[in-house]
Parts: structure tokens; sequence; C-alpha cells
């Protein structure tokens, strides 16, 4: 039977591989966006020569057009991407509106490492995330979150945990921490097959790749025949209040999703071990290659 799926922030990097990959199987996919000055809009554009993908327009605030949009929807998967106002705010509007259409299922905007368990104050996108999934619990419809690590995509520019120039691997406490990295298009596939799941559990963990900063430095070497030494850079404690000293300083408030004093949380996160997945199951939905680590970063040295 084909499965209707409602794709809120399908405009943006990872909702348009969700819609692509959801369009591998036998879907209908309800492409949820913001009303637009623009005409025709982004998603009317990105999705004109796609015959099962509608698009329907409804602000976060128009609960009436959000349950309209949401009449005979399967599952939602949202995509959306942004601070309390997004994360928080609109997923909510989206979930009340969800419920009473009376659709069964909601994928929340998580895709990240494990929020679950860490400290309060030390990441501000996770504790938004962790605020939004209190919500979605309390509420009568069945979730499933999937988390992923970092994008491993972002190991070759926004992470800078890679100094390529200087031939370092940065590292925090200790090289030895196992960090969890999946591609874009592997988050992609897990969340579309995820969607098709009704069997679905509450959070679906997956890790393209398990590495250390110890590793990552010996892959570099390896694929450029130069010596890439680590260097430490301070512990998670010391990085944990240079990130509290920049959102103080921060002239963007709150607004900004990923301005550099949050990089320097999820590095927290991640080096801390505290947003450490622990229950990984790359085998749920059969064999599968994942993208490793080393082939991002072959990839992007064109090795
Ligand atoms: N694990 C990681 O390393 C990692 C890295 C990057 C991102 N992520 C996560 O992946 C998810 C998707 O991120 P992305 O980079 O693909 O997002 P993106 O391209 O920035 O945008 C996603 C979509 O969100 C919608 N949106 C933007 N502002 C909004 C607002 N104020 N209210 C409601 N909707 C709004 C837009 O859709 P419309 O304009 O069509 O409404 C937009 O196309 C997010 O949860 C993000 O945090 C994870």
């Amino acid at each position: 039977m084909t499965t209707t799926v409602l794709v809120a922030g399908a405009t943006g990097d990872l909702g348009g591989r969700i819609v692509r990959e959801l369009l591998q199987h036998d879907t209908r996919v309800r492409v949820l966006t913001r009303p637009s000055t623009e005409t025709p809009s982004t998603a009317h554009r990105r999705f004109a020569d796609e015959d099962r993908v509608d698009v329907v327009t409804a602000a976060y605030t128009d609960a009436p057009a959000l349950v309209a949009a949401l009449a005979g929807v399967d599952v939602v998967v949202s995509a959306v991407s942004g601070t309390r106002a997004v994360i928080v705010d609109a997923q909510r509007a989206l979930l009340t509106a969800a419920v009473e259409a009376g659709v069964p299922r909601f994928i929340p905007s998580d895709y990240a490492a494990d929020y679950r368990s860490i400290s309060p104050g030390s990441n501000r996108n996770f504790e938004l995330r962790r605020e939004f999934a209190a919500t979605l619990d309390a509420a009568p419809i069945r979730a499933t979150s999937v988390l992923n690590g970092a994008f491993t995509d972002m190991l070759t520019g926004q992470a800078p945990l890679i100094l390529f120039d200087r031939q370092r691997v940065l590292y925090w406490s200790s090289a030895d921490q196992v960090l969890d990295f999946t591609t874009k298009d592997d988050v992609a596939r897990v969340t579309a097959l995820v969607a098709l799941d009704a069997d679905a559990p509450r959070v679906v963990e997956v890790a393209g790749d398990r590495v250390t900063a110890r590793s990552i430095a010996d892959t570099m070497s390896r694929l450029t025949g130069k010596r890439f030494r680590l260097q430490w850079a301070g512990t998670t404690g010391t990085l944990s209040a240079m990130a509290g000293v920049g959102r103080r300083l921060s002239k963007q408030g709150d607004a900004e999703p990923f301005p550099a004093w949050q990089g320097m949380q999820y590095f927290v996160s991640m080096f801390s071990g505290e947003a450490e997945l622990h229950h990984v199951n790359d085998d749920r939905y059969g064999p599968h290659e994942w993208t490793s680590v080393r082939d991002v970063l072959a990839t992007h040295l064109g090795v």
C-alpha cells in the first residue's frame, strides 16, 4: 500500500535528500513549506517535475492550515532547522496538528548525536531537541528519532577538526574518545526507511563510521603520505567554558542555529563522550555499504 509521507523542511539540505530517498519506495510525498513571497516558491520549483510529490503551503502559526495539510498522512518527517522558534515552537505546532489530523507517526528533526543525557547547559541545540522530545513523548502519536552522530560531510569544512594545511588533527581531553559520524545521504536513506517502518522503535541509532581523533590522524597520514599529528586543544571543560564566553559575547543572541560557540558545544558533547551512541544498529534495514570517514576524506582530497 502506498505510504503518504509529509516532509517538513524538504527545501533544505537533508530534507531534499530524504524526499529523494522516499521516492525510491512506494510513497506519495507531501512537501510542507512556509508561505513565500516568490511565485513559484522554492518548493514548487524544486519538486515541479516529481509526479508523486505534492507541495502544500502553511505557516507554522496557522493551525487550521497545518491540520488540513496533514489530512490522510501516514507519517510526518520533520527536517526543519533552526533554534527555539523552529525546533521547539514550529515542531510543537506541527505535532499538535498531526495529532488533530489523526496522523499515526512522527519523526522529529533530530539527526544528531545522543542528546538525551548531556549535561544541562552544555549544548544549546541538543537541549532544544531534548525539550521537544519531552513534548513528543507526552503526545498520543508514535515517534521515532534518528540519531546518527555528526554528519561526516562536515569534516571537510564546517567542523574544523582536521587542519588540512597544518597536518594536524585536533582533540580535546582524549584522542581515543569514540566519535560517531554518518553522511547526510546515509542519514536520509535511514530516515526514509524509518518512515516506512511502522514498527520502528522510539530511537533508531546508526553510525556510518566510528572513529577517534587518533584514527582520523592515521587515516589522513595514509591518504596523503604525509604525517598528520595529533594536537591537544585543551580539555572539554575549558572548551565548554570558552563556548559559554562566546555565547555571552555573541551579537546574534540565540537566533543563529550554528554560531561558532555552538560548534564548540558540539565538540564538547562529542569529546566528553556524553553524546556517544550506545545502541547503534546499522543492520536494522539489512546490509548497506555505509560511507566511511575515509571515503569522505579520500573524495575531498581527490585520492
Ligand atoms: N548531525 C549533524 O552533524 C547535523 C549537521 C547539520 C544539520 N543537522 C540537522 O539536520 C536537520 C536539517 O538540517 P538542514 O541543514 O538540512 O536544514 P536547512 O537546509 O537549513 O533547512 C531546513 C528547512 O527548514 C525550514 N525552515 C527554516 N527556517 C524555518 C523556520 N523559521 N520555521 C520553520 N521552518 C523553517 C525551511 O523549509 P521551508 O522554507 O520550505 O519551510 C528549510 O528549507 C536539522 O535538524 C539540523 O540541525 C545535523
